[in-house]
């Protein structure tokens, strides 16, 4: 029989052997409260000299931290607090561990970050890294209950798809250049052509050479991609998915949520409708709150614009003022065309505006989802091409979706760890990842 901490409950009064290791442990007389970990969670653990033999008694004094052991004992509800206790019996030592770099005390980031594989194991990442995974499960989950096909998109990649200034090459045997994927998305949507409703969900690379803290050089991306959906299709589908992705956090994580002391009740308000503002709309926020535009002049220094000038994309700080005023993500859309990609279809009634759709989150965490209605006429998207001065030879097959049953259709990619990162209130987007790649960063 195997027993596990997050399951404990279902044992009070019976005897439970816990696989596991030694987080912590504090001895006070004759009793000893060890705090133990087994992976799914931590518990504390009661020895009593009296209740143990002297042998159990003397080994848990040789324990360090992280040693791992093997542990006997009964399981007992806390009188007052929704918590287990485990009133020790036997202790198994399978290994007494080294000097634990990471004790309880506070940290450096950077030595932190050093000792990733370790770090992992403390409470804090345990929680980050569980709520990842409810957030991976219930987006997955949500898909294929609302009739989407799971369409893996490749990772080596011959031609960018967000922009030639943030492509990884690399060599690609005899025929040339490849790049690590930007997105799928190109994939989707022949993916959605073919099945209608698709989605991918995967890693993404970009050499972003901003050193902030909400980007990462590889991070996931889930893209989902619909024919016969318009841009209003897709921003009531984009709200739905939040919603429900919330939801199921809130619903599955709520010890997690309690160890990063998050605010609940500011994700319980993440319910429908989310408030929309055009691009136009947003620039009024920005120039109600005398927000500039923040431009570099060649010499370095910095010059402020005022009013925000219309066609500029916004900074953090910019989604920040957008979104202050909402207690819920802001759909933000019908953009200029020149900030965004070549494959956003225009605003039939303003060929200025490409029918693009950015979800900032609340609470400053900014854009966490892009999309858009994709450009479906040949002529247009050709145009389009040329003008990025994209490889059209490159684009000969994608160009096909348009030529084959051309269809209106949209979709959109949420960034998992700038949603996990606002799930978690987190300062910075590295504690999302088991093994974050940054600028400046590559190990472990
Ligand atoms: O807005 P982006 O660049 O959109 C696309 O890639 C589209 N092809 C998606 C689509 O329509 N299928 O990226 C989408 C999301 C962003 O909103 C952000 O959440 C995340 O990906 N993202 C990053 N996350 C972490 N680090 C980075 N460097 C990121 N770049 C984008
Ligand atoms: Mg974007």
């Amino acid at each position: 029989m195997r027993y596990y901490i997050d399951k404990i409950a279902q044992y009070v009064g019976q005897e439970v052997t816990i696989k596991g290791w030694l987080y912590n442990i504090r001895t006070s007389g004759k009793l000893m409260f060890p705090q133990f970990r087994d992976g799914t969670g931590f518990i504390q653990g009661v020895v009593s000299q009296k209740e143990v033999s002297e042998k159990v008694w003397e080994d848990f004094k040789k324990l360090t931290q992280e040693s791992s052991i093997i542990v006997k004992g009964i399981v007992s509800k806390h009188p007052k607090k929704d918590e287990y206790e485990i009133q020790v019996k036997d202790l198994e030592i399978v290994q007494i561990a080294e000097p634990f770099p990471i004790t309880p005390k506070e940290h450096g980031i950077e030595f932190l970050a050093d000792k990733r594989h370790l770090w992992i194991r403390t409470p804090r990442q345990f929680a980050i890294l569980r709520i990842r995974e409810e957030v991976i499960k219930s987006c997955r989950d949500y898909m294929y209950d609302n009739g989407f096909v799971l369409f893996d998109s490749p990772i080596f990649t011959p031609n960018a798809c967000e922009g030639t200034s943030t492509l990884f090459g690399t060599e690609y045997f005899d025929l040339g250049q490849a790049y690590l994927s930007q997105s799928g998305q190109l994939y989707s949507e022949a993916g959605a052509m073919a099945l209608g409703k698709v989605y991918d969900f995967g890693p993404t690379f970009r050499a972003e050479k901003s050193k902030t803290r909400r980007h990462l050089t590889e991070f996931w991306m889930l893209e989902p991609e619909m024919a016969y959906y318009d841009l209003d299709d897709n921003m009531d589908l984009i709200e739905d998915f939040i919603v429900y992705i919330v939801g199921r956090v809130l619903k599955n994580r709520r010890k997690e949520l309690d160890i990063l002391e998050r605010d609940i009740i500011k994700l319980e308000k993440i319910q429908k409708p989310f408030p929309r503002v055009t691009y136009a709309e947003a620039l009024e926020i920005l120039n109600n709150k005398n927000v500039p535009l923040i431009r570099k002049r060649p010499d370095g220094s910095e010059e402020e614009i005022r009013p925000f000038p219309w066609g500029e994309d916004f900074g953090a700080r910019h989604e920040e003022a957008i979104v202050e005023d909402f207690d819920k993500p802001v759909l933000v859309h019908r953009w200029p065309a020149e900030a965004k990609a070549f494959y956003m279809k225009r605003d039939p009634k303003d060929y200025n505006i490409a029918l693009g759709v950015d979800v900032l989150a609340p609470e400053g965490y900014g854009e966490i989802i892009g999309g858009s209605q994709r450009e479906d006429n040949f002529d247009e998207l050709m145009k389009r091409i040329k003008e990025h001065e994209l490889p059209v030879e490159e684009f000969q097959w994608y160009l096909d979706l348009r030529r084959f049953g051309s269809v209106p259709h949209s979709g959109f990619g949420m960034g998992l760890e700038r949603f996990v990162s606002w799930m978690c209130s987190l300062e910075h987007i590295r504690e999302t990842i088991p093994f974050p790649r940054m600028i400046y960063r590559l190990r472990p």
